[in-house]
C-alpha cells in the first residue's frame, strides 16, 4: 500500500472547494500541489493565494512540488502558506544542500525532485538529509501525459542508495500513474503515489482513490 497523492493540477478551478472537500471525502492521505514558474518548467501553474485557500479546506498533508528556479526565495512564503512538505528540483538547485536546511528549519520536510534524465546516484551525498524522493516519471510541466517505463529502473537504484547509506525517504512517484501501473510502482517500492488526471478524468475520483489504496 502506498499513500496516494491526489494531484490538483487536474482539477476543475471554478470548483477548487468541491474538489478540496472530495480528496477530503476520500481515502487519500496527502494533496500534491504542483507550483510552475514558466521558466524551470514551459508552463505556469497557480501559486501562493491557492495553496493558502487549499490549507483552509482540509487537515490532510499538503505536498508542495516546486518546480521553480530559486526556490529558496519562496521557501518561507510556502509554509505560511500551509506547506507541510516542500520539494525541490535538484536540477534547480546549485546548493541543494542549503536549501534542504532551510526547508527543514522553517519546519516543513524536506524532498527532492529528479527529473527523469536525472540519476539518482547524483542523491548519493543528500539522501540521509531528505525525507522524501520525487522520482518524476514524466517531464515536469504538465498534467496528463504518459508514464515513462525506465521509472521502475531508478526505483530500484534508489532503494539500492538508500540501503546503503542506511536511509529512509519516502519514494514518491510522480506523472502517468494509472490504475494499470500502480502496482509494479507499489511492488518495486514506491511509497507515495501521485495521481492526476487518473484521479480526476475517472467517473467516480473518490472510488479510484480507494482503488488505488487496495492495490
Ligand atoms: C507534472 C506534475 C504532476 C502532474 C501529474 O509536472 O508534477 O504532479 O500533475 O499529473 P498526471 O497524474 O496526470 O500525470
Ligand atoms: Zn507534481
Amino acid at each position: 500500500m502506498a499513500i496516494i497523492a491526489p494531484s490538483l493540477l487536474a482539477c476543475n478551478f471554478l470548483q477548487l472547494e468541491k474538489e478540496c472537500e472530495m480528496i477530503n471525502s476520500s481515502k487519500a492521505e496527502w494533496f500534491h500541489l504542483d507550483i510552475m514558474d514558466g521558466r524551470f518548467v514551459p508552463n505556469l501553474s497557480f501559486g501562493l493565494p491557492i495553496v493558502e485557500h487549499i490549507r483552509k479546506t482540509t487537515q490532510k498533508v499538503l505536498d508542495v512540488h516546486l518546480m521553480i528556479e530559486e526556490p529558496e526565495k519562496y521557501a518561507e512564503a510556502f509554509k505560511k502558506a500551509g506547506a507541510d512538505i516542500l520539494t525541490v528540483h535538484i536540477e534547480a538547485c546549485n546548493h541543494l544542500h542549503r536549501n534542504i536546511q532551510q526547508i527543514k528549519h522553517l519546519g516543513m520536510k524536506a524532498g527532492v525532485a529528479l527529473n527523469p534524465h536525472t540519476p539518482v546516484r547524483f542523491l548519493e551525498d543528500i539522501i540521509e538529509d531528505i525525507d522524501l524522493v520525487c522520482l518524476m516519471s514524466v517531464n515536469p510541466g504538465f498534467g496528463g501525459q504518459q508514464f515513462i517505463p525506465n521509472t521502475i529502473n531508478k526505483i530500484r537504484a534508489l532503494r539500492k542508495l538508500m540501503h546503503e547509506r542506511n536511509a529512509n525517504p519516502l519514494i514518491e512517484i510522480d506523472g502517468g500513474v494509472t490504475l494499470d501501473n500502480a502496482t509494479a510502482l507499489i511492488h518495486t517500492g514506491a511509497t507515495v503515489l501521485v495521481a492526476g488526471s487518473t484521479v480526476f478524468n475517472s467517473a467516480n475520483p473518490v472510488e479510484t482513490i480507494q482503488q488505488l489504496y487496495n492495490l
